[in-house]
């Protein structure tokens, strides 16, 4: 039976109809007319998978990668640039207007590059296969090159069979500079690793969290500053919008703002804040995190800026009239309830909420907007191709 592509969903596919049951089909586009295999059947609603384009939609072009079809990474690389910020747009304002929260988001900052850019790539090995999971699947595709990822990534990626690596799992991560930290977690012995070394600028390898080459970080440098990363740190995979993240970030603080940046990573966002702020604090779980953040103040000649190893549950108190102006860049999960109650409670004047998940950032905003208005929304396509998308929302105290 041939299925006809309504629309896409929140999660980038194409919706069909099969005896008016609505199935989901992942890289179709809306206008495909498609023959599908059912890959899953539930009481109210099917899972395809295209078999035969029977008839293009107009919006489809030409796929730059031969992983496409069954590579669970891009959801968007089918579609046109700007349809893929359009794409973006919608579903935001769909989740939006659902939750019954009005406004309107009209503006996305766009990656300037939309493939290549990636500082970081986690992958899977078995039985001595390194690849990604297909869709939905435990199974390895094979991958030898990631549209997505930077070009210091990919020459890696050619060469690392010959660590004879059987089974576990590889991150590569790249800087500015085009220096590579390999981190590894394998019960296999690491063969040929000088083969590695001759070849690329790995400036650190990890295996089982022990450095066993080099140094367990490098710096990366965005815009003006500096920042250390250790291999375990948290930074955003994409430089390019990063760096207009940060403009943003500048725009919303002034020289009067006292900061709390309550997910701060190695500071990146906190840092930014203490350019133009009073004063910043920093509060981040992960303890190599906050030694990268104290680095990074120093790195970059920041005084007025302070931070914490913790998990935000445990210094609820810090939320109190010593700050005007609360980041909140957290996890997917978002947000915690007793946060967002004290925030409230303590009538901080601005909230500035970055957030990967639209669906606990709308969670948030439903409570916070009881007393919060929402001064400014934007999208940044952080995750170019995929059907991500990074928000900024600036709440203003009512
Ligand atoms: C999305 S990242 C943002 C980091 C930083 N703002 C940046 O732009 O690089 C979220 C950060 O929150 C940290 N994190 C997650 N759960 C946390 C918790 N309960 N308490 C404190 N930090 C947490 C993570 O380790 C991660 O560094």
């Amino acid at each position: 039976m041939n299925i006809e592509v309504i629309k896409f969903d929140n999660l980038g596919r194409g919706i069909g109809y099969i005896n008016n049951k609505i199935i989901f089909i992942p890289k179709s586009v809306p206008g495909d007319i498609l023959k599908v295999d059912i890959t899953l059947e539930k009481k109210n609603y099917l899972e395809g998978k295209i078999v035969e384009i029977i008839k293009p939609s107009k919006l489809r072009q030409k796929v730059i990668c031969p992983y496409f079809d069954n590579c669970g990474g891009c959801d968007l690389l089918q579609i046109s640039y700007t349809e893929n910020l359009e794409y973006k747009l919608k579903k935001i304002n769909d989740i939006l207007n659902k939750n019954q929260i009005t406004y309107q988001v009209k503006d996305i900052i766009k990656s300037d590059e939309r493939y290549n850019y990636r500082n970081k790539i986690n992958l899977k090995v078995k039985d001595g296969i390194i690849g990604f999971f297909a869709s939905k699947s435990h199974q390895i595709i094979e991958i030898k090159n990631c549209y997505l990822c930077q070009k210091a990534i990919n020459e890696i990626l050619k060469d690392l069979h010959v660590l004879e690596v059987n089974n576990g799992a590889i991150t590569i991560r790249c800087n500015y500079n085009e220096e590579v930290l390999l981190i590894i977690d394998t019960v296999d012995e690491l063969k040929n690793i000088d083969v590695l070394l001759n070849n690329h600028k790995i400036v650190g390898i990890i295996k089982n969290n022990e450095c066993i080459y080099g140094s367990n970080f490098f710096v990366d440098k965005i815009g003006s500053y500096l920042f250390k990363v250790s291999y375990d740190s948290f930074f955003q995979i994409n430089p390019f919008v990063c760096e207009k993240l940060f403009l943003e970030i500048g725009k919303n603080i002034v020289n009067s703002s006292k900061v709390l940046d309550l997910y701060c990573g190695v500071g990146s966002l906190t840092l930014v804040a203490a350019t133009n702020a009073q004063n910043a604090f920093g509060v981040e779980i992960v303890e190599n995190a906050i030694n990268d953040a104290n680095t990074n103040k120093a790195l970059n000649k920041i005084e007025n800026i302070n931070f914490l190893c913790a998990d935000t549950k445990n210094v609820i108190d810090k939320i109190n009239k010593d700050y005007n102006t609360i980041i909140l860049d957290p996890p997917r999960s978002g947000v915690i309830k007793e946060i967002l109650d004290k925030i409230m409670e303590e009538k901080i004047a601005k909230i500035i909420y970055i957030s990967c998940d639209p669906n606990t950032l709308v969670r948030d905003l439903k409570i916070l907007e009881k007393n919060y208005e929402i001064k400014k929304f934007i999208l940044l396509d952080m995750f170019a191709n995929c059907e991500h998308v990074e928000s900024l929302c600036v709440l203003k105290l009512r």
